[in-house]
Parts: structure tokens; C-alpha cells; sequence
């Protein structure tokens, strides 16, 4: 495994592979490795004949402070972690290499940043896009993997995916989950026991309300999730909304034809999981 921290090195490294007529795969990571990335690179290995896996905790997109500094940073286990799967190039470039300048751009994701993720971290969806076409741009991969827990992420990075006429695809990848249930995060390193403990109401809920949906409406089922998990003295649900799976619209009936995605935020202490479920009544 080749790690580079620089991002001329990289786009030599690439051109001279892409030359040889390699394809390339590519999995962006902010750390903290779990099975969940694990799972990326393995689909990233299965298509393509070079995988880059990249680790870099992105300022910009971190709309409190806070949340940043206590991002998990282990950038020694991961290393060693990606030495035992197949990752070829592993790229850890500084904050002063990605964001040399102030980058100003704005971006237009239509109505996708309007609810959900995009309605509560404001701010949040820029700074994804302001490094994932940075990225884009050095590593220039056939194919890019992301996990679907980020379910709203995904569906913008599509979108500006085809705006900014990069010409990748998108791969999304099912969420791994612990034996509990929990999706996996890198954020749940940072839950104490007793939290642990009582966070996989958060999925065991979202799987029960697949049931519920087949006798109760959409709003019904949406106040029942809710009521749950806030029953618990350790959970506060900060939303959970059951969306349309491309334009992420609300789904008012069972009866719309639209792939539909219950989506959900919950606060446990200072602690901030997502989690989501397909609906397939
Ligand atoms: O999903 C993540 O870990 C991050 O949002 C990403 C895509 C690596 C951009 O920093």
C-alpha cells in the first residue's frame, strides 16, 4: 500500500496507472475505520483493478465546532487496518493541501439540501461537496463508493456528480450493522457504555415500524417512531422523515409510487447518529 500525503503525487500516480489502463475505484473516508468502510473497499476491489481510499476529517463540512474537535482521529489503526485488506493507495492529505485558499464556491443542489440533514446542519452539504470534488478532481476514479447510511449525502453527490459533469459513478453501498442492530459509525466510538447500551432502540425501532407501516398511515407511523425512542431517557429524536428515495420529497401515503426511505437523527448526549430504512408498503 502506497500512502501519499500530496496531492501533486497522487495525480501523478493516477495518470501513470490510468496510462497503463487501470481502472480506478475510490473510497472517501474521514477515519476511523469500521466494518461499514471495510465493506466500500471490498466493493471498490471487486469492480476495479486499483482501489484509493482516501482519510481526511473535512473541516468544512462540520457545522459545530465541537462535533469536529472530537471527531475520532486514528489515522495509526486505520493505516494498519487498510494494510490487511487490499488498498493500494491510501491518501492522507493535510488540511493546508485541501484547502490551500479559502474555497468559495457555492453549489445548487436543488431541493435535495432543503430538508433533513441539509435543514439541521446548515452548511453541512457545501462542505461535502467543496471536498468531494476536490477529491474528485486529483484522484479522477471510474467509480466512487459510499455508504447508504448517509442516504441524503449520496443523493447529492449524485446530483452534483452530473452537474459538474464529472464523469464517475456512484456506487451506494447497504449499511453494515453491529449484531444489535446499530448501524455502524465511525461516531460510535465516541457513545459510553451505558448510551451504547441503549442505542440499538434506535434501529430495533426503525425495523419494527416496517410492521406498524402495514396497519397504521404514513403520519402514524411517523409519530409512533418518534414516541419510542424519545421514551428513552438517552435518545432525542431531532427528526425522522419518510422521503421519496431520488427527489427525498416527503411521502404523505403508502400509496405513492416512489421508493420510500424513513430517514432519522437522534441526539445521545452530545452525540449525533443517523440512521435509515427502506419502506416497502
Ligand atoms: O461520509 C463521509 O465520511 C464524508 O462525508 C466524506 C464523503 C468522506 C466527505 O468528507
Amino acid at each position: 500500500m502506497k500512502i501519499i500525503e500530496n496531492r501533486k503525487d497522487l495525480l501523478e500516480e493516477v495518470k501513470i496507472l490510468k496510462v497503463k489502463g487501470n481502472s480506478i475505484g475510490f473510497v472517501p473516508t474521514m477515519g476511523a475505520l469500521h466494518d461499514g468502510h471495510l465493506s466500500l473497499i471490498h466493493y471498490a476491489n471487486k469492480d476495479n483493478d486499483i482501489t484509493v481510499v482516501s482519510i481526511f476529517v473535512n473541516p468544512t463540512q462540520f457545522n459545530d465546532q465541537n462535533d469536529y474537535a472530537k471527531y475520532p482521529r486514528i489515522t495509526e489503526d486505520d493505516t494498519e487496518k487498510l494494510k490487511k485488506v487490499k488498498c493500494d493507495i491510501l491518501f492522507t492529505p493535510s488540511e493546508k493541501e485541501m484547502y490551500p485558499a479559502e474555497d468559495k464556491r457555492e453549489f445548487d443542489f436543488g431541493k435535495l439540501d432543503k430538508v433533513m440533514e441539509g435543514a439541521h446542519r446548515p452548511g453541512h452539504f457545501r462542505g461535502v461537496a467543496l471536498i468531494v470534488s476536490k477529491l474528485f478532481e486529483i484522484v479522477n476514479p471510474d467509480k466512487a463508493y459510499f455508504g447508504e447510511k448517509d442516504f441524503q449525502q449520496v443523493a447529492i453527490i449524485r446530483h452534483f456528480t452530473k452537474r459538474l459533469k464529472f464523469n464517475i459513478e456512484i456506487i451506494s453501498c447497504p449499511i453494515i450493522r453491529e449484531s444489535d442492530g446499530l448501524a455502524m459509525s465511525s461516531r460510535n466510538m465516541l457513545l459510553s457504555q451505558e448510551q451504547r447500551a441503549n442505542v440499538s432502540l434506535i434501529s430495533n425501532t426503525l425495523f419494527d415500524a416496517r410492521e406498524k407501516a402495514k396497519s397504521m398511515t404514513v403520519q402514524e407511523t411517523k409519530d409512533w417512531v418518534i414516541r419510542i425512542i424519545n421514551e428513552n431517557p438517552f435518545l432525542d429524536v431531532e427528526y425522522f422523515e419518510i422521503v421519496d428515495d431520488t427527489s427525498l420529497d416527503p411521502i404523505n401515503n403508502w400509496n405513492q409510487k416512489a421508493g420510500k426511505v424513513g430517514c432519522i437523527a437522534v441526539h445521545v448526549g452530545t452525540i449525533r447518529l443517523i440512521d435509515n430504512i427502506r419502506f416497502y408498503s
